[in-house]
């Protein structure tokens, strides 16, 4: 009793500082880390102007009422418990038959209610990927997906996609990398941060790769509705036998990032059926999604879609405005984006230069905020960066001015 009574009075700056976990130090998400240094940069009071994050909302579209009114109404309707762990039943059916309509043949028991597409990411890799397995991840890559690899043991090998070829990915280099311990395949399409579409034959040699090969295609597929050409066919629709795992959101597409609320389908041949009761185990442990946003979902699945050629237009119309602008600054190039909001440009950086420090001067000069192309697993001297075009063409205008005259400056002096 008096020896811990003792303790208890050992001043606080003598105990020592609590250590966290080594995996940490694998953990990173540049989209969101660099905010630090912009935060400084706000500090000594200059506008910053965030090009980071692909929030559709933070950049004044709305997510449409008709959505809200259906999150408004469970809400009263009294959906404030705690749903189901794979999601309320009206959700997984609008997704499975939103699935089988556009050529995916699935049933609501292969449907779960996740919270973002970043939680199926966790999920479905975590049933999927023992510590010591690997992982295809393309490169640049959402960083997402190397962050949870590194947290669960597992080893993350990028296959190239190639700038000069529409930044398609080299298929000869992704096949290259498999290994007996190669378990899955990621296929981001359309893709962040390339705003890469896949062209039918490249997805059906990368299923064909999973198919010989006994790997699980987890088909990233957020992006499929705001292909600026129209909505991007699902990965499944290919071979509805595929080993295909599809994840996707009411993040992008339905402009509700804020409500965490996506969706998993596994595909319907039964060798999935373990990865599918494995994923249910995990997900009873993390209780549910948010309940009544789920219920948005029938909203946007089954009501009213007007919003999406509207964002689609304006989406066209700001990527053309992008590659006119950065493709006039010497010595910087970029293969136009064809979905989505990112487009990844490249400057030929003066030697020993690095794509962190041109990112960094850029903000610390302009208060313009891009992120670094190593932080989406580039070679910090081939001097990528992504921006995101969502804020308004008159404001993407400034921006890339101001781009332009640092970028010459920058140059200039190295
Ligand atoms: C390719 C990709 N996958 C997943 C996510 C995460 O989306 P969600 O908001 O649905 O978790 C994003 C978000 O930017 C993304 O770009």
């Amino acid at each position: 009793m008096i020896v811990g009574a003792k303790m208890n009075l050992m001043p606080i700056t003598n105990r020592p500082t609590v250590s966290v976990a080594n995996r940490v130090s694998h953990f990173s998400y540049a989209i969101r880390n660099i905010v630090d240094e912009a935060k400084n940069v706000e500090a000594r009071g200059l506008r910053v102007r965030y090009m980071n994050v692909g929030d559709p909302v933070a950049y004044g579209f709305q997510s449409p009422p008709h959505l809200i009114e259906a999150v408004e109404r469970a809400l009263r309707d009294g959906y404030n418990g705690y749903a189901p762990s794979a999601g309320v039943i009206q959700a997984r059916d609008a997704v499975a038959e939103d699935y089988t309509k556009r050529g995916m043949a699935v049933t609501a028991d292969r449907v779960l209610i996740t919270t973002g597409t970043s939680e199926g990411i966790e999920l479905v890799l975590t049933a999927l990927v023992d510590e010591g397995d690997e992982v295809l991840v393309p490169v640049p890559t959402y960083p997402l997906y190397t962050a949870v690899i590194a947290k669960l043991g597992a080893g993350a090998k990028y296959y190239r996609t190639d700038p000069n070829q529409d930044w398609m990915p080299d298929l000869d280099h992704l096949r290259s990398l498999i290994t007996p311990r190669t378990r899955v395949l990621v296929v981001v399409d359309p893709n962040n941060p390339t705003g890469a579409v896949y062209p039918t034959h490249i997805r059906r040699a990368l299923i064909d790769i999973a198919e010989e090969y006994g790997l699980v295609i987890v088909a990233d597929e957020v992006y499929s509705e705001v292909a600026h050409d129209g909505p991007v066919p699902l990965l499944g629709t290919l071979d509805n036998d595929a080993p295909i795992i599809s994840l996707s959101s009411l993040s992008k597409a339905y402009l509700a990032p804020g409500w965490r609320t996506g969706w998993m389908v596994v595909g319907s041949n039964s060798r999935l059926d373990n990865v599918l009761v494995a994923m249910k185990r995990l997900a009873d442990a993390r209780l549910c999604s948010p309940g009544p946003m789920q219920h948005a979902v029938v909203a946007a699945l089954q009501g009213d879609q007007s919003h999406l050629d509207e964002f689609r237009s304006a989406l066209t119309e700001r990527a053309r405005l992008t590659i006119e602008c950065l493709s006039a600054i010497p010595a910087m190039s970029c293969v136009p984006p064809r979905a989505a909001f990112y487009a990844m440009p490249s400057l030929a950086l003066p030697p020993g230069r690095t794509d962190e420090d041109f990112v960094l001067n850029l903000l610390r000069e302009t208060g313009i905020l891009c992120v670094y192309g190593s932080g989406f697993g580039m070679a910090p001297e081939a001097g990528c960066f992504r921006v995101v075009f969502l804020a308004s063409p008159q404001e993407l205008t400034m921006t890339y001015n101001d781009i332009a005259a640092f970028t010459e400056h920058y140059l200039e002096k190295a």
